[in-house]
């Protein structure tokens, strides 16, 4: 049987690893703070790395809102869009996701961009 993606590169433990490491260069980032100064970092985290898990075809089932609904209070900037997508490339690269699957997962997540920005 073939592996997901999510099994291949590890599973929870490489998932964590690359969400704390994208966190961190994301909370790093003065331009992007202020988005998060409400948001409960805890339930983020969870949330973020099961939805990750779930885009890397899992099995791990994603429990919280829409992206649509999870972002739409934010008024988030494409330029914010975009610079968060190159931490998460980078936090990916960076925990030894092999280049052809971190495509996979940016491919995903680029697919994200509209509702993300709620359009
Ligand atoms: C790249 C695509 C993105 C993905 C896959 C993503 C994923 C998520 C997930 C899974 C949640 C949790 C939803 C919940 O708990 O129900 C969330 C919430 C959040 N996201 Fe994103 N996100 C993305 C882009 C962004 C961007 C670009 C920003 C800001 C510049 C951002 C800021 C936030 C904030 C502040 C929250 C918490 C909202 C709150 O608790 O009120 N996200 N995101």
């Amino acid at each position: 049987m073939s592996q997901t993606i999510y099994q291949a590169i590890g599973g929870r433990d490489a998932v964590e690893a690359v969400v704390d490491d994208f966190y961190e260069r994301v909370l790093d980032d003065d331009q992007l703070t202020p988005y998060f100064e409400d948001a409960d970092m805890g339930d983020l985290r969870s949330h973020q790395v099961q939805f990750i898990s779930a885009v890397a075809g899992g099995p791990v089932e994603y429990s919280g809102d829409d992206m649509r609904e999870a972002h739409e209070h934010l008024g988030i900037e494409e330029a914010d869009f975009d610079l968060v997508g190159r931490y998460l490339q980078a936090a990916l690269e960076d925990n030894g996701v092999p280049e052809e699957h971190v495509e996979t997962i940016m491919a995903e997540v680029a697919a994200l961009k509209a509702p993300v920005l709620g359009r």
